[in-house]
């Protein structure tokens, strides 16, 4: 695990944005194709509806409009940025990156961009990556995107993982600032852990074949009940390491903006991190876990609603497979 605390060039958020498909799939609706109920989802998950994309769309097509929102919150245009971070465990192909698809429909020709596979820590770790690119000054400013389309790899006759995904994307554009910005931030890995959330097929140890289609190997597999706890004491650690390297404490946060994957989970977190419920930003009902762009799209938000407001501090916190976890410290 590796905590930083601020380095001398404060690097900030300028720009926010937000895509959502706008075909909502409700839990009354999901009862009717698998063997589960409204009130056993929310009342283990929180999540009431989340948002499915149209067949023949894929994550790029989230993607942009997230990325065109954020810029636009910037003042700025494509061509503005040098560095474009796209965070997504289900891109569009596994090659080209779908950091250049989104180059291409941006116009941002002199951007550098690349993907980042960190699952659900996606936006989290992008984030922290592109910062350190824009406080050694290789780049001036970032676009950082978590988009997902979860839905494309769900077992729909699973009822265990099935009525937790959804789809969607978030963005930032990230740049030096004068006040605030991000104060620390912390990032942590363990792969022996790998096994516990995991697609096996579509890479290079299992890819397509009728066999691997027969076995379906292609969709998300999950330890629900092993998940559960990793993220709490993951994400609570992190918040607290976060706020141990950066000199602050947990009375001083306004607002934690989690990972959305389960109501119970963002409430453990809560309570092992210090924090009342009322400083926690949720909208898993709304959207479920988006995976990488559940951060970025709560990020939006959270400053849509004015739940964060300048000068507040804050604190980004996810989990996800590989397993991978972090958090970002800092001031709106
Ligand atoms: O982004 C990071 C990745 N994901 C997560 O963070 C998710 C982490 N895990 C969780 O959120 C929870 O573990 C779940 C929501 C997946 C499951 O909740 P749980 O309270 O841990 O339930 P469980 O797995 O212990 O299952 C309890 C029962 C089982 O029945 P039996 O064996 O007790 O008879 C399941 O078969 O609930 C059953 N069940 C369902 N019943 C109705 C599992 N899924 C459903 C369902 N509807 N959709």
């Amino acid at each position: 695990m590796a905590a930083r605390a601020s380095t001398s060039k404060r690097i900030g958020i300028v720009g926010v944005g937000m895509h959502v498909p706008s075909k909502v799939l409700t839990n009354q609706e999901l009862a009717r194709t698998v063997e589960t109920s409204d009130e056993w989802i929310r009342s283990r998950t929180g999540i009431r509806e989340r948002r499915i994309i149209e067949p023949g769309m894929a994550t790029s097509d989230l993607a942009i409009p997230a990325a065109r929102q954020a810029l636009k919150s910037a003042g700025l245009h494509g061509k503005d940025v040098d560095l474009i971070l796209v965070a997504t465990t289900s891109p569009d192909m596994l090659f080209p990156s779908t950091a250049c698809l989104l180059q291409r429909a941006l116009g941002a020709k002199s951007a550098v961009c690349f993907d980042l596979s960190a699952a659900c820590s996606g936006s989290v770790f992008a984030m922290i990556t592109a910062r350190q690119y824009l406080v050694d000054g290789s780049y001036k400013r970032a676009l950082v995107v978590g988009a997902e389309v979860l839905s494309n790899f769900i077992d729909w006759t699973d009822r265990s993982t099935c009525v937790l995904f959804g789809d969607g994307a978030g963005a930032c554009v990230m740049a030096p600032v004068s006040r605030g910005g991000i104060v620390a931030t912390d990032m942590g890995s363990d792969g022996s852990a790998a096994d516990l959330l995991y697609m096996p097929g579509g890479g290079s140890k299992y890819p397509p074949s009728h066999a691997s289609v027969d076995q379906r190997l292609h969709f998300l597999r999950m330890n629900g009940g092993e998940i559960f706890k990793l993220a709490v004491r993951r994400m609570a650690g992190s918040v607290k390491t976060v706020l141990k390297a950066a000199h602050r404490k947990p009375e001083e946060l306004e607002c934690c903006i989690p990972h959305q994957a389960n109501i119970r989970i963002i409430e453990a977190v809560a309570k092992w991190s210090g924090l009342p419920m009322e400083r926690m930003f949720v909208n898993v009902d709304r959207y479920g876990n988006t995976s990488a762009a559940s951060n970025l799209i709560a990020l939006y938000e959270a400053a849509e609603e004015g739940r964060i407001q300048r000068g507040d501090l804050v604190v980004l916190v996810a989990f996800g497979a590989g397993l991978t976890w972090g958090s970002v410290l800092l001031e709106w």
